[in-house]
């Protein structure tokens, strides 16, 4: 089979042979070969159609196995349905590299044995497959615009990978219109073979590829798709817009971690985990792709610090509030910038970030200020804005811009301006902005773009860490859990969850469960009061609700109390229930709450979540998630990326909590989940965090049916 390395000659073909070519302008096989011709490509083209003859000058072939040559780069096949697996056959006469399949009717209908068919009789004889249900492929590096999409594609240095195929035609026509360049256009359709992470292999290395923009609606190969996107995002930035952000409807809630790990929530998490950067509309996204031009001029920051310059205070609060939201750093070290500032600023202008220039600038005071920014090494990054005003000579705006862009660059330092004012500006943009300078007419648009190089530059130096594996008997895990479906079980009941827990090495409260009131008030004893009594049983999962669990019992009165009404509740709440016994654990001492949580999920196999917990976790929705496996800088990282994170690094005099050992906790948690086949879910709601150490709980283990 075509190997992976091989998907060059996808984007490099030498020659390409058209199934279904037509000479009625008013089918897609006609548009394709007209597409092929007027796009320039000068490697060889072979239309193929029972009738032969000459389509624009081709001459047709009536079937594949009279074409001249015996090794093809791409068929592409544009028939019905029902004639694509034996036109896959004729192609087996020829060593045909990659099919690109325009057909519709396959498994987006419901036909998914057919394709299956086709991609397996494919591989078979080497073939690799691209589509179907796909609009084309359009390759800049061979002016190849095998699509039915419009014919003007500008060429330049964005690839979008499109699973919509109206959509990405559509994108076609509107980055023509927008002016933006393509380094490629492919429709992925229904994905049975050839996907997105074929073809961000092959792009990563692209030299014509600058930056990427995916559509995507779902996705099929979780796992695949996240080593490839951290590799690639290291290299160029990689943009996606994913439709389907609205919740997932019916899902199974037996746990928290079920009911908060929406689709939507885990992609956008996961797609920040890889570097990518996600745009909410394609005209976001489309916006990236020509900021990406300026990208090739402009140097990557050196650091975090970013100054505003600024002749408007209000202008400069909104470039705050913009930095704030694409998390761009405002450099703060009062006593450097005055000492910086002082000679450019006048004496009722501020020489705090945003450095305010006041409405009385002129050209010379944005060269001096400029300059002393580009010139100061503790700034990495220059963001200058201008309002129109009177006082400042227009005329030398553009000037003054193009000037100090290029002192920028000679010092390496990224630079973007905005511009707000009339009809003048609006040209200055346009000029300017064609000459690959960033100037823009918008704050957010200018500080957005500058954001997408400091995410380039934070995926560069962020290192793909080591997964440190824990030393726990697994198959000690694994025994517990198939004893529990051997019983059609499929939960661990508490003091099997607190088994995992014990063998994983992570702390739970001291607990013994209680066949009978004797056993109860003993244990409590050797526990030490006040404790906790819960009913241990298969048949009762929320134990609260069924009246099941009693708190803060202080002596051996309140235990035989406890006990006879747990069992009375219990049977009130399911007559039939099997009870194994009454759970006597120590009352824990308050300290934070928080959930850690980890999950199969359909896209992206294991999951691990984070969050604030207790019984308010749904409410607070404060969780974040990652997929797994990850290191200890990214579970520390999640640790410290929920909004309440102040809770734990200690407020109003408290001191910090335990994060090193509750990163353990992460850890151990999606190394069990990884390393168990048949565990679902691992739920621990609450963790208890204190000054020093953890305790686990309450755990819930779900585990997967036969
Ligand atoms: N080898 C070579 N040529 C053949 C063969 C064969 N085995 N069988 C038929 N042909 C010829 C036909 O004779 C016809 O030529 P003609 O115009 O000279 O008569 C030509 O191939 C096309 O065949 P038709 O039967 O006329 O099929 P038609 O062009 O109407 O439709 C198509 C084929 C376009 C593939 C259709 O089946 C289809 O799937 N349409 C939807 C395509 C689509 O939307 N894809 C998703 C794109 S993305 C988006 O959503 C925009």
């Amino acid at each position: 089979m075509t190997e992976e390395s091989d998907i060059v000659s996808l984007f490099n073909p030498k020659s390409i042979v058209v199934i279904g070519a037509s000479e009625n302008p008013a089918k897609i096989g006609y548009s394709i070969i007209d597409n092929i011709a007027s796009g320039g490509y000068s490697g060889k083209v072979y239309p193929v159609n029972p009738k032969g003859g000459y389509i624009l000058g081709y001459p047709v072939y009536k079937e594949i196995k009279d074409i001249p040559e015996n090794e093809i780069d791409i068929v592409c096949i544009s028939i019905p349905a029902n004639k694509v697996f034996s036109a896959v056959q004729e192609c087996t006469q020829k060593k045909v590299k990659f099919l690109v399949i325009i057909t519709s009717g396959f498994s987006e209908i419901g036909n998914t044995d057919e394709e299956r068919k086709i991609v397996k009789l494919a591989h078979k004889h080497g073939m690799r497959v691209l589509g179907p249900n796909m609009f084309g492929i359009y390759t800049k590096s061979v002016s190849l615009n095998a699509t039915f999409g419009p014919k003007n594609i500008r060429p330049g240095s964005v690839a979008i990978l499109t699973q919509s195929g109206a959509l990405g035609i559509g994108m076609i026509g509107k980055t023509s219109a927008m002016d933006l360049g393509l380094s490629t256009i492919v429709s992925m359709g229904n994905k049975s073979d050839i996907d997105e992470t074929d073809l961000l292999e092959y792009l990563a290395d692209d030299p014509e590829t600058k930056v990427i923009i995916m559509y995507m609606e779902g996705v099929k190969n979780g796992t695949k798709l996240i080593n490839v996107l951290k590799k690639v995002t290291k290299q160029k930035n990689v943009i996606v817009i994913k439709s389907g952000r609205s919740k997932r409807g019916a899902m199974a809630t037996a746990s928290h971690t079920g009911s908060l790990a929406g689709e939507d929530a885990v992609f956008d998490a996961i797609m920040k985990q890889c570097g990518v950067i996600r745009a909410e509309t394609i005209k976001e996204a489309l916006e990236w792709g020509i900021w990406s031009e300026f990208m090739l001029s402009i140097p990557l920051p050196k650091g975090d610090n970013s100054i505003i310059i600024t002749n408007g205070g209000g202008l400069g609060v909104l470039a705050t509030d913009a930095c704030e939201k694409y998390q761009v750093n405002l450099y703060d070290d009062q006593a450097r910038m005055s000492a910086t500032f002082q000679k450019a600023v006048s004496s009722f202008g501020s020489t705090k970030n945003p450095i305010d220039l006041t409405g009385q600038a002129t050209a010379e005071d944005y060269r001096a200020s400029i300059s002393a920014a580009i010139n100061d090494p503790n700034i990495h990054a220059v963001i200058s804005l201008y309002c129109e005003t009177a006082v400042f000579d227009q005329d030398e705006l553009a000037k003054v811009i193009e000037e100090k862009y290029e002192e920028a660059c000679r010092v390496q330092k990224p630079i973007v301006f905005s511009l707000f004012g009339g009809a003048k500006l609006e040209k200055y943009i346009k000029e300017l902005s064609a000459k690959q300078i960033p100037v823009f007419g918008d704050v957010y648009d200018a500080i957005n773009c500058l954001s997408s190089l400091y995410t380039l530059r934070k995926n560069i130096l962020k290192d793909i860490e080591k997964i440190k594996e824990f030393k726990f008997d697994q198959n000690k895990i694994d025994q517990i859990v198939e004893k529990a479906r051997s019983q059609n079980r499929y939960f661990l009941l508490t003091d099997e969850a607190q088994e995992v827990m014990r063998i994983a090495g992570i702390t739970i409260p001291h607990c013994l469960i209680a066949k009978n009131e004797d056993e109860a008030v003993k244990f409590a004893e050797e526990i030490n009061y006040p404790v906790v009594m819960k009913v241990v049983s298969k048949d009762i999962i929320h134990k609260s609700d069924a009246g099941a669990v009693k708190i803060n019992i202080k002596n051996k009165e309140e235990v035989i109390k406890a006990y006879q009404e747990i069992m009375k509740n219990s049977l009130i709440y399911n007559k039939n229930a099997d009870i194994t016994g009454i759970e006597v654990v120590e009352m824990v001492k308050d300290g934070t709450q928080v959930i850690v949580g980890a999950r199969q999920d359909q896209s992206f196999n294991s999951i691990l979540m984070f969050g604030m917990g207790g019984i308010f976790v749904e409410v607070l929705k404060d969780v974040v998630f990652k997929a797994l496996p990850i290191g200890y800088n990214e579970a520390k990282e999640m640790v410290m990326s929920i909004k309440s994170k102040a809770i734990l690094e200690g407020v109003r005099g408290e001191k910090p909590r335990d994060i090193a050992s509750l990163v353990d906790v992460l850890l151990k948690v999606g190394q069990i989940l990884k390393n168990s086949k048949n565990i679902t879910d691992i739920e621990i709601n609450p963790v208890i965090v204190y000054e020093e150490g953890i305790k686990a709980v309450d755990v819930r283990i779900l585990l997967r049916k036969n």
